[in-house]
């Protein structure tokens, strides 16, 4: 039987940056199309220096400027449990997805890089922390245009190597 719920972790290097504004902005992308219900999402950093943190106030303050509060949001590290517990793991980074992928034990396929998974793009989400603040709009931006295209995907179960199938049942 088909899963009803997709599980998905976006993961970047801090966890402050990128990967809370990917969790935000895809749950939002779902509400807005109302399948808040498919999808159960959270975020993680491969580090561990910002555990506890809430997002960096330049990421809170963009998807705030576009109707998403990620402030409630704390940081936190990849652990082992996680490439059990979720379908899907996003990495921001081609940086990041290699690091996962040495951690993810037999469940590395269920690792991907984030705009591939999404558009077929193999590109990165550029870290913006030490950048310009244009940065983190830029970085908004493409994960709001991401998110809208993993949404149509995974709605649409294109991909016939995932094992899944869509169930209407
Ligand atoms: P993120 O950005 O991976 O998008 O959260 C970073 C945040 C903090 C650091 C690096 C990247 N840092 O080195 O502290």
């Amino acid at each position: 039987m088909a899963k009803d719920v997709q599980n998905i972790l976006f993961v970047c290097l801090g966890n402050i940056c990128r990967s809370p504004l990917a969790e935000g902005v895809f749950a939002a992308v779902a509400a807005e199309r109302g399948l808040a219900d498919r999808y159960s999402v959270d975020s993680a950093g491969t580090g561990g220096w910002h555990a506890g943190d809430p997002p960096d106030p330049r990421s809170i303050a963009v998807a705030l400027r576009h109707g998403v509060d990620i402030s409630g949001q704390r940081a936190r590290q990849v652990r082992a449990a996680d490439f059990e517990a979720y379908d899907l793991i996003l990495g921001m980074d081609r940086a990041n997805v290699a690091d996962l992928r040495r951690l993810a034990g037999g469940n590395a396929d269920k690792v991907q890089l984030f705009m591939q998974a999404a558009t077929d793009a193999s590109c990165d989400v550029p870290d913006p922390y030490y950048g310009q603040a244009d940065g983190f709009e830029k970085v908004y931006r493409m994960i709001r245009e991401a998110s809208e295209t993993l949404v149509d995907r995974l709605e649409a179960r294109i991909s016939p190597s995932s094992g899944q199938t869509s169930s209407t049942t």
